[in-house]
């Protein structure tokens, strides 16, 4: 690459300080140009179609904040949604599908999945062009179980049992099911990559809620799959693993799964970081709601962060997504405090 990129060095590895940032969720409601334009679009899976409007929300961020990485607008959803699933998104209840049967997993097809999801690559396209050259661009999937979690409850779950009780009724429906998610989302990365996305993120956020036996054969099996497949073609990508809610296993799961780096949640202790630094590149992992309070909770957990890390490849973020009610001054004060170091 003839431009620098910070993100991608220190995710390949470089140590730099201040770290660099940006914040998962970062184009979302806590922004009134983004619900201006929400409006305007009509429903939410409309924005994630039309190029114009995703291009549009995705920059809104980089131009208020000059975060330095931009992650693509869409949703993990849309991987399931292009393999012929329904999908709507209806205010105050997140995300509604038609639970998936075990014949539903075996009619799934991907004939037509990359004519359905020529809009994100359009956006990634478009995007590569409009952002700052310096601004990493980040492509992003849904990792396979946490993706399954939806397919099989038809809705968000506290405790994701309609899908741990599928994959143990039905284990090799259950089996295919992951398997054409990670074949289907390795396929979606490769032509995310191609369209001009410097980096890629897994988001596994429900990975938390397993048993040995299954966070191995649910979580780590798929996504190395997907990783073996992506860097089959791009050897050189990072690609961030996000393994919310992992505790324990996060150390495994990077040298098990083959990812780049580690995205971190806030419940990982900072204590660990430094020895997850030595096998390679950690992000995170502000407790969002750290960000909601202000004040000193705020400079309190971004200070603890910024000393543990400092001296190892680091990227700034949230532990999970930035909620909407967060006050965008507080936003303003944590930028201030990471670029200072
Ligand atoms: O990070 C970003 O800014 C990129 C865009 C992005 C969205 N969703 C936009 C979105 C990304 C990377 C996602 C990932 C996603 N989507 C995940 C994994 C990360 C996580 O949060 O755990 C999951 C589980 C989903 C599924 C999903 N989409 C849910 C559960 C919801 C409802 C929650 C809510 O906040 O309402 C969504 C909707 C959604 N996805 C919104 C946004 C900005 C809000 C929809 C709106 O504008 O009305």
């Amino acid at each position: 690459m003839s431009v620098k990129r910070i993100v991608v060095d220190v995710l390949n590895g470089e140590a730099a300080y201040p770290p660099p940032l940006w914040m998962m969720r970062q184009a979302g409601r806590y922004l009134p140009e983004y619900r201006e334009t929400r409006k305007k679009a009509g429903s939410f899976l409309d924005l994630c179609y039309d190029p114009d409007k995703a291009v549009e929300v995705t920059l809104q961020p980089i131009e208020r904040f000059g975060f330095d990485a931009s992650i693509l607008f869409s949703d993990i959803l849309v991987v399931p949604h292009a393999l012929g699933r329904d999908l709507r998104f209806e205010e105050g209840h997140g995300p509604l599908m038609t639970p998936i049967t075990a014949a539903g997993i075996a009619e799934l097809n991907p004939e037509t999945f990359h004519v359905n999801l020529a809009p994100v690559y359009e956006t990634v396209r478009r995007l590569r062009k409009q952002l700052p050259s310096e601004t990493t661009l980040i492509g992003f999937c849904g990792a396979p179980w946490t993706v399954a979690t939806y397919m099989i409850a038809g809705r968000g779950t506290p405790d994701q049992a309609p899908a741990r009780l599928f994959s143990y009724r039905e284990p090799e429906a259950f089996r295919h099911l992951l398997k054409v998610l990670a074949d289907q989302s390795a396929a979606y990365l490769i032509r995310q990559i191609e369209a001009g996305a410097d980096v890629v993120q897994i988001f596994d956020s429900w990975s938390g809620v397993l048993d040995d036996a299954s966070f191995e054969a649910f979580c780590v099996k798929p996504v190395a799959e997907i990783v073996r497949q992506v860097r089959s073609v791009h050897p050189t990508v990072p690609i961030i693993g996000f393994p919310k809610g992992a505790g324990i296993n996060n150390a495994t799961y990077r040298k098990k799964t083959g990812v780049t780096a580690l995205g971190l949640d806030w419940t990982v202790p900072l204590s660990e970081v430094k020895a997850m630094q030595r096998d390679g590149a950690v992000q995170g992992n502000l407790d969002p709601l750290r960000l909601v309070a202000g004040g000193q909770a705020l400079a309190e957990g971004v200070g603890n962060i910024l000393k543990a890390v400092r001296g190892g490849p680091f990227v700034f973020n949230l532990g999970h997504g930035i909620v909407p009610e967060t006050p965008i001054e507080h936003v303003w004060a944590m930028i201030n405090q990471v670029r200072n170091g």
